[in-house]
């Protein structure tokens, strides 16, 4: 083997090793050149087959080319790991300007958000919150609340029977039995408000559900009068809507107060103008109140010529629909999330 041979060689290595840039293609030249049956070990195994004049000088240019290669993939495999790791480090590299992933969180149901408004105004205005059972006996619903078995009113409230053979059981149509359970359980003074779920047997459209939200409140002592009732659902009304709000108080009857009123304020859309959403009256009912009726008060045991009180009850859906424009009750209960993430900025 003649030294320019030899030089070849060198050359064709080292530019072989100069193209591998990677650990697999390293290894593969490695095994080319330097590996058990790679170019070089065959040749220096092959020297004895030299006549015996050339093996020293060709054993030594072998030897040396062997060792300028070792020395040369060290290097090359040193530079190429480094390569690579910048490599791997640019691919995994984390982005740390990125903007987090916000974590989807819910958001309070929109009756919800508005009972607690509600019941907020009412309990800084010295009222208790209490809660009462859904399935309720119809003593409560109706008898001790003045409405008896065969009275027409009892139809109004349209009610969803869960036992009526014994002794009836029924879906509470709305929240006034509360009174009487609260009055049974307590003496005056009482001031409570009740939030909670109601249920008709009802024709479900834009404005009625079968079943929705009741908010009660209920005031009894010696000496509350009608006054009380007007100066305290006004301040509740401002609160909630605006204190510019007007208000008005028409005759209405319930068979559980007497005498009974309707509670309206001026249409916050129009300011009384008459639009849309009064129906053009100037005018929005919020909700039905009166003075709690003498017989009331006897059925509870009450001397109604000591006490006297009042008691209102409104519609929660329909709060929500007045004060945020919403136009049809029936999308409080799809679970819609296009619908219910609107309320998402409602300060609770
Ligand atoms: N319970 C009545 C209803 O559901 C509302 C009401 C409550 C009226 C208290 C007067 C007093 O319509």
């Amino acid at each position: 083997m003649s030294s320019e041979q030899i030089d070849l060689l060198r050359e064709r290595a080292l530019r072989d090793l100069e193209e591998a840039s990677s650990l697999e293609a390293l290894a593969e030249w490695h095994a080319r050149y330097l590996g058990r049956r790679g170019e070089i070990t065959l040749r220096l195994r092959g020297l004895g087959s030299l006549p015996a004049e050339e093996r020293p000088r060709v054993g030594r240019a072998l030897n040396e080319l062997k060792e300028t290669l070792e020395a040369a993939y060290e290097e090359r495999e040193r530079v190429v790991r480094q390569l690579e790791l910048a490599a791997r480090m640019q691919a995994e590299a984390v982005d740390v300007t990125l903007p987090g992933r916000r974590p989807a969180i819910g958001t309070l149901h929109p009756v919800t958000q508005m009972i607690r408004e509600v019941t907020d105004i009412f309990a800084h205005l010295g009222f208790q919150v209490v809660e009462g059972p859904e399935v309720e006996y119809g003593y409560y619903a109706f008898d001790a609340l003045n409405i008896p078995p065969e009275h027409p009113a009892r139809d109004v409230w349209d009610t969803i029977f869960i036992e009526s053979d014994r002794k009836e059981i029924v879906l509470r149509p709305h929240t006034s039995p509360m009174q009487i359970r609260v009055m049974e359980r307590r003496k005056p003074p009482i001031r409570v408000v009740v939030p909670g779920r109601c249920y008709r047997y009802e024709a479900v459209d834009a404005t009625h559900e079968w079943h929705f939200h009741q908010i009660e409140g209920l005031a009894v002592d010696e000496h509350i009068t009608m006054a009380d009732l007007k100066g305290t659902l006004a301040e509740f009304a401002r609160q909630l809507f605006g204190r510019e709000r007007r208000v008005r108080f028409r005759c209405d009857f319930f068979p559980f107060v007497e005498p009974g009123v309707d509670f309206a304020i001026d249409c916050m859309f129009c300011r009384g103008e008459g639009c849309r959403v009064c129906g053009g009256s100037g005018w929005i009912e919020i909700l039905g109140a009166g003075m709690v009726h003498p017989q009331v008060l006897r059925n509870v045991g009450y001397d109604p010529g000591r006490y006297t009180g009042w008691a209102f009850g409104m519609g929660v859906e329909r709060l929500v629909m007045l004060k945020y424009g919403v136009p049809d009750i029936r999308y409080f209960y799809q679970g819609d999330l296009r619908f219910l993430a609107q309320f998402d900025r409602i300060p609770v």
